[in-house]
């Protein structure tokens, strides 16, 4: 069986990454860990501890204490923030993920580590960007997330610890707010369409980005993780998408079912320039070969599925 610790736990993927999980694995199997209180106390479904990840003696001491093997590891600041604070972005992106990578090499650990579409930079192509092109990036998080891609490959080939990761785009959701990223205006536009009928757009018309619908993406870091060894040619990183869209689209979607939904464009440049040097669309098929991606969520179905989702949640 096996033991899970969860880093960054309530943030927007590991607030539902760690409740599947425990599904999977059983409640007392997951340790969810973050530097935030946890305010939705879920302590009757399983262990939560304090973990701040740029301390490597913390780390050890929560893998000695509850045996843990595998880490899923979700601690980082995203592009927007990372922005803002690059020094902190640089402490928690990369050397937090060093001291994960140590413990695994000392303790054994399987590791899963997201990069993202913010790996890649303007010199990358952007229309069906290939699993292994040019990786440039103009952000501090995409340096970051270039960064991690490395460390973890060097930590398999070296020492041969087991380390996998996707590349994922933006990742839409309704439990957890997202954490200051550059494609946040793909949940948000949700939240305001619905409760005021219009919403102000960061990103200018035109702007295509990679989305995914958070099922999906709990189900790529879990069937990663689970992947045949054997079979898997590249280890960290694997390109994963289920849609690509504009503003513009993703509100014609939304407009299908609240017809008076109105957009307007408020462009953010800092947002903006880090969209720009990000792809259009990914190329996914070295994930769809080597361990069997096959995303299940469109547009037109993460739309009606967020709806209806947000209605139950807001109580409209
Ligand atoms: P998030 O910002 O919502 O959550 C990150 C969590 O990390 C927060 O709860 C925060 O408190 C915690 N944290 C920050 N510093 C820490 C530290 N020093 N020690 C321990 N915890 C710390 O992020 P997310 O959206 O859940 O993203 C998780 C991972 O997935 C990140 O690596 C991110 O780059 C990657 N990713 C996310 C998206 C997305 O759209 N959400 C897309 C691509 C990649
Ligand atoms: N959603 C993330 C961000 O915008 C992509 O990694 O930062």
């Amino acid at each position: 069986m096996k033991k899970i610790l969860v880093t960054g736990s309530l943030g927007q993927i590991g607030s539902e990454l760690v409740s599947e999980l425990r599904r999977r694995y059983g409640n007392e199997n997951v340790v969810a860990t973050d530097i935030r209180r946890n305010l939705r106390d879920k302590s009757d479904e399983g262990p939560y501890e304090y973990l701040d990840c740029l301390d490597p003696f913390q780390i050890i001491d929560i893998v000695k204490k509850y045996n843990i093997d595998t880490v899923y590891h979700l601690a980082a600041l995203l592009s927007a923030v990372a922005e803002a604070k690059p020094q902190d972005a640089w402490n928690v992106n990369v050397r937090g993920l060093f001291n994960i990578l140590e413990a695994a090499r000392l303790y054994k650990l399987a590791i899963f580590t997201p990069s993202s579409i913010g790996a890649f930079g303007p010199s990358t192509p952007s229309v069906n960007t290939p699993q292994d092109t040019i990786q440039r990036p103009s952000s501090m998080y995409g340096v970051t997330k270039v960064a991690g891609e490395l460390l973890c490959d060097y930590y398999h080939t070296k020492f041969g610890v087991d380390t996998r990761g996707v590349r994922y785009p933006g990742i839409i959701s309704h439990v957890a707010p997202p954490g200051g990223g550059t494609t946040d205006y793909a949940v948000n536009i949700f939240y305001d369409a619905l409760q005021t009928g219009n919403f102000k757009c960061f990103l200018k018309e035109g702007t295509r980005l990679d989305m995914m619908y958070m099922p999906d993406a709990l189900e790529a870091a879990i069937a990663v993780m689970e992947a045949d060894p054997a079979k898997l040619l590249h280890r960290n990183a694997f390109n994963v998408t289920s849609m690509s869209f504009t503003p513009e689209m993703i509100a014609a979607e939304i407009r299908k079912h609240i017809p008076s939904f109105d957009m307007t464009y408020e462009v953010d440049p800092v947002r903006q320039g880090i969209a720009d040097s990000w792809p259009d669309n990914m190329d996914d098929s070295s994930a769809r070969e080597e361990w069997g991606w096959s995303p299940v969520y469109n547009l037109e179905t993460m739309t009606s599925d967020m709806l209806e989702k947000l209605r139950i949640k807001l109580k409209l």
